[in-house]
């Protein structure tokens, strides 16, 4: 049941207005938009506001596709309030990370750089290669569009993540290319390369709808959890 009122924070971005279009085709309920003031100007069939604190009734469950300062700001008012959020914001740093995991002691927090189930799927293949073939040089290539802030991606460094803590390794030893090129949503090459042969775990966005579904989806999903810091991961197992 989609039954948990959601407000989006980064209203009006790519993947806050990706988001809002599918909970409409896919009856979830988006009830607050939550932007910058200067934004606050442009129709919504949605109650607007540019604090979540102002209005704490209307909601269940947030969901935040901003930047890092923002939304650390509101797991702030999140905590507060004791709403749990799923986070789809990329390009925090060490001191953020470590704030969303003290958030996370004392409401429920969702946080996936990728949002999507196709490359959540791959990390598991990811992660058994980077066992079986010990002997091959990993390296991720990714390619998103121009008006991307944060490099690399935040996919592309959770991939390296994921390499690392197979072969326990540091991730930093993870060679990383990072492209920017008009129109691209999101492209990750995560390449096994041995003297003799080549494998690669390709992943090629073609909308953002993959990212908005994984969004409006684990956003009920972490809705019934008790307070703590999950992953995709952990929404994938527990729901399959
Ligand atoms: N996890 C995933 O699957 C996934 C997929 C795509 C993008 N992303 C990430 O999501 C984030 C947003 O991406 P985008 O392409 O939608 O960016 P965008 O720039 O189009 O949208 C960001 C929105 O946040 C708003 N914002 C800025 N300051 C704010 C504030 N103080 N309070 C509320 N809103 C504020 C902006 O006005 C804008 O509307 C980025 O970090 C991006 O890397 C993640």
């Amino acid at each position: 049941m989609n039954d948990s009122k959601i407000a989006i924070n980064g209203f009006f971005g790519r993947m806050g207005q990706s988001i809002f279009k599918l909970s409409k085709k896919n009856n979830f309920k988006v009830t607050v938009g939550c932007d910058k003031q200067e934004k606050l100007s442009q129709e919504s069939e949605v109650l607007l506001l540019s604090s979540l604190s102002s209005n704490p009734d209307s909601f269940d469950v947030v969901i935040d596709f901003s930047l890092p300062e923002p939304s650390i700001n509101v797991v702030k008012v999140c905590e507060a309030l004791s709403k749990p959020i799923t986070i789809g914001t990329t390009g925090f740093n060490r001191t953020q990370k470590d704030q969303l995991l003290a958030a996370s002691k004392n409401i429920p927090l969702l946080f996936a750089p990728n949002m999507s189930l196709g490359v959540n799927a791959t990390l598991k293949s990811i992660s058994e290669l980077s066992k079986l073939l010990l002997n091959y040089k990993v390296s991720i290539e990714e390619t998103h569009h121009k008006n991307k802030i944060d490099s690399p991606s935040g996919t592309a460094l959770k991939i390296a993540e994921v390499v690392a803590e197979a072969r326990g390794i540091n991730p930093e030893k993870i060679d990383i290319k990072s492209f920017r090129e008009d129109g691209e949503i999101g492209v990750h090459k995560t390449i096994f390369k041995s003297n003799d042969d080549e494998i690669i775990i390709y992943h090629n966005a073609y909308n953002r709808e993959i990212f908005a579904l994984g969004a409006l989806e684990t956003s009920q999903w972490i809705a019934k959890q008790k307070p703590g810091f999950y992953t995709y991961k952990d929404y994938m197992e527990d729901v399959s």
